[in-house]
């Protein structure tokens, strides 16, 4: 294995570790030695993770927490120490964007759980996970962002709001943890995983074809290299940035 992508000794902590481009991230971190927290709501589904990764002869952890929470996260952060005793790779993965008609018919609540799961839940974490990183051997911190924080993205508002917090405080926590924590974030483009379940997948289609430079969406294995970089060494003069890994979207 080269030494670069080498996360033996390593614990990563995975939110939405249960499927999509969490569980493709987390796997792929297992499988170059990394021990994994897995978390999401449902408890179950982190354990069947968990149950893949230890077949692969690492430890794993399954966790059933709402990261728009507060008060969820610190009893996770607690255990995830208490388990592993320290957590050296922190990915911000979990996130939803509900769809919805038009934008008088966005809910105070719909809002509210929008930025708590893309960016309260990432705060939140970021601030306990990167302050023991800082005061041990330091850390690598990833959140997932969108286009949409970039883009101006129709039926996605107070999401691309959400995202965009999001890049803001890749920036700032990387000043805050630095310089032994790196915080960077990678703006993902369309990719094949539920959300897509509720995409008029012909239009989408229609759509990549004109307007994505590779004319697909993502499959989630495709999240994989950008996130082993920069959890590892061969990111290490890399902090307070966003990588788009998107496809080519304009
Ligand atoms: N797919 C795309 O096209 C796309 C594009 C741009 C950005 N992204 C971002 O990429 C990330 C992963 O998306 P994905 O496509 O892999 O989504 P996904 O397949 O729907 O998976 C979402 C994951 O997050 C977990 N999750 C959802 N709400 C949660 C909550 N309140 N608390 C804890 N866990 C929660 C889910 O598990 P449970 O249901 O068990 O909670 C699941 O593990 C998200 O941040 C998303 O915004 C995706």
């Amino acid at each position: 294995m080269d030494k670069l992508l080498d996360f033996t000794g390593k614990v990563a902590l995975v939110t939405g570790g249960s499927r999509g481009l969490g569980k493709a991230m987390a796997l792929a971190l297992a499988e170059r030695g990394a021990d994994v927290v897995i978390t999401s709501r449902k408890a179950d589904a982190c354990e069947a993770v968990a149950a893949e990764i230890q077949a692969m002869g690492r430890q794993a952890m399954a966790y059933g927490c709402h990261v728009g929470h507060w008060d969820e996260l610190g009893t996770l952060v607690d255990a995830a120490y208490e388990r592993f005793g320290q957590i050296d790779i922190l990915i911000n993965n979990a996130g939803m964007s509900p769809l919805y008609d038009n934008l008088t018919s966005v809910s105070e609540e719909l809002f509210d759980k929008v930025i708590g799961v893309n960016l309260k839940g990432p705060f939140r974490l970021m601030a306990l996970v990167g302050e023991r990183m800082a005061a041990a051997d330091g850390g690598a911190i990833i959140n997932i962002s969108s286009t949409a924080s970039l883009n101006p993205s129709p039926d996605s508002e107070p999401y691309g709001a959400a995202k965009s917090g999001l890049n803001a405080l890749t920036r700032s926590f990387a000043f805050a943890h630095g310089p032994k924590v790196r915080v960077n974030g990678i703006a993902a483009g369309p990719f094949l995983t539920d959300i897509a379940k509720a995409w008029d997948m012909p239009a989408f289609e229609k759509m990549a074809q004109s307007r994505l430079a590779l004319q697909r969406g993502g499959q989630p294995q495709e999240i994989v290299g950008a996130a082993l970089y920069l959890a590892s060494e061969a990111a290490g003069f890399t902090t307070g940035t966003i990588i788009r890994v998107d496809g080519g979207t304009p």
